[in-house]
């Protein structure tokens, strides 16, 4: 079996590209390991930056996107029992986010990928690469891909990345205290935009899906198990930490799904070797606290379809050989961004008084100075492409 470029992995990253490629007229196979049903149920993050929406929708799969998102103009930060609004609006008026599951933005471009008759293969077991160098091939389960680049777009526990040989790839890395327990409920949202608050007893965000849906995350300690965690435990907690303003309740309801996700900082440099090529997840993870992992993989593929599509079209691997150089300083934006924003809201064990008293001013001066409120702002829509 021969294809251009052999794609493992149908996360956003993987799914994206083999559109994107397939609207240049460059042919993919996408490998996944896991079912169909698995990867469209999967309950992840749901903030989109304007440029990955508009990516979606020139790409022609908005359409639901545009029809059932929800777009928001501002966050809020709570702390101190006091609500503060960071208006986007205001700040940066010509973006916005739009909250959308990243199982939906996987179900929308599955669809499209097999209306236009796209090789998806699911379940596929023991995928390998082979021939980074010069004869670049995939092997699944008894058989064999060949194809000119293999993009790894398959996460962080992929095969792609631990492919590259020993001493190739600088990897940076930062492991956090505590992980985020996350509870999707059958309630409508209890205010209408997204609520990160900081409290003694741990940070904790209102989120939603619909307006039917609330997503909820709860800071818990690194080793906690979502069976420790009752629905009345949960609830208690989440008003515990988000009740603390006057006049605001939380409305509560069936929660659907629960689960508990570690928090991580990772990138690995350069994120390419040989013809295989590393997007999302696979290169580089960030705490979700500023919402930017979806967004990253998919400034990746942008930015890995232009290159792809030179060197189908003249054979030129001058901005193939540029992919990394070319992402990392938005990806290392991005780190900085996420590990800001998870400082400033998380407890730490170790805090004293005096690292308490540090953050709270920093949230002072992110919420009074409108300069402060604009970096914050600037970030969390998201840099202009
Ligand atoms: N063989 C085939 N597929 C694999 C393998 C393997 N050995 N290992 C992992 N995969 C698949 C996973 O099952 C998953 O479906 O690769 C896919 C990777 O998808 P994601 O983890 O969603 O990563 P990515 O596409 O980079 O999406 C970016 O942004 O919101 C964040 O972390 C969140 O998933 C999100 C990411
Ligand atoms: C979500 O809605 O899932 C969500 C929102 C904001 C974040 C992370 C996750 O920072």
């Amino acid at each position: 079996m021969r294809t251009q470029v052999g794609i493992i992995g149908a996360g956003p990253a993987g799914l994206l590209l083999s559109h994107l490629l397939h609207l240049r007229g460059i042919s993919s196979v996408v490998l996944e390991r896991r079912s169909r049903a698995h990867v469209e149920q999967r309950v992840r993050a749901g903030v989109l930056e304007q440029g990955t929406v508009d990516t979606l929708v020139a790409a022609g799969v908005g359409e639901r996107l545009l029809r059932e998102g929800l777009p928001h103009s501002g966050i809020e930060l709570r702390y101190g029992g006091a609500a503060h609004r960071i208006a986007f609006d205001k700040l940066v008026p010509d973006r916005r986010i739009t909250v959308y599951g990243q199982q939906e933005v996987v179900k929308d471009l599955i669809a499209a990928r097999l209306a236009a008759g796209g090789d998806l293969r699911f379940e596929v077991p023991d995928v390998a690469v082979h021939g980074l160098g010069a004869e670049p091939h995939v092997s699944f389960g008894g058989e064999r891909l060949d194809c000119e680049v293999i993009a790894g777009c398959d996460g962080f526990h992929g095969v792609s990345r631990p492919s590259i040989p020993e001493g190739v790839l600088t990897v940076y890395e930062r492991d956090y205290p505590f992980a985020w327990l996350g509870v999707l409920a059958r309630v409508p949202p209890s205010a209408g935009e997204l609520i990160y608050a900081r409290n003694e007893r741990g940070f904790a965000l209102h989120s939603m899906r619909s307006p039917a849906l609330s997503r909820f995350y709860l800071q818990v300690p690194p080793d906690a198990d979502a069976g420790d965690w009752p629905d009345e435990r949960v609830w208690a907690e989440l008003k515990a930490r988000l009740e603390t303003v006057p006049g605001f309740t939380l409305a509560t309801g069936e929660i659907v799904e629960k689960g508990v996700a570690p928090m991580r900082s990772f990138v690995a440099e350069p994120m390419q070797y040989g013809r295989l090529y590393l997007a999302g997840d696979a290169a580089h993870i960030v705490p979700p606290t500023g919402a930017k992992g979806l967004n990253l993989a998919v400034a990746d593929v942008r930015v890995l379809t232009e290159a792809l599509a030179a060197f189908f079209a003249t054979g030129s691997a001058r901005l193939l050989d540029g992919y990394s150089a070319a992402r990392l300083p938005r990806v290392w934006r991005a780190q900085h961004f996420s590990w800001w924003m998870t400082s400033l809201l998380h407890t730490f064990d170790d805090d004293d008084a005096y690292a308490r008293r540090l953050q709270l001013s920093h949230l002072d001066y992110v919420t009074s100075s409108e300069a402060a409120a604009a970096t914050l702002a600037e970030n969390y829509v998201g840099m202009p492409w």
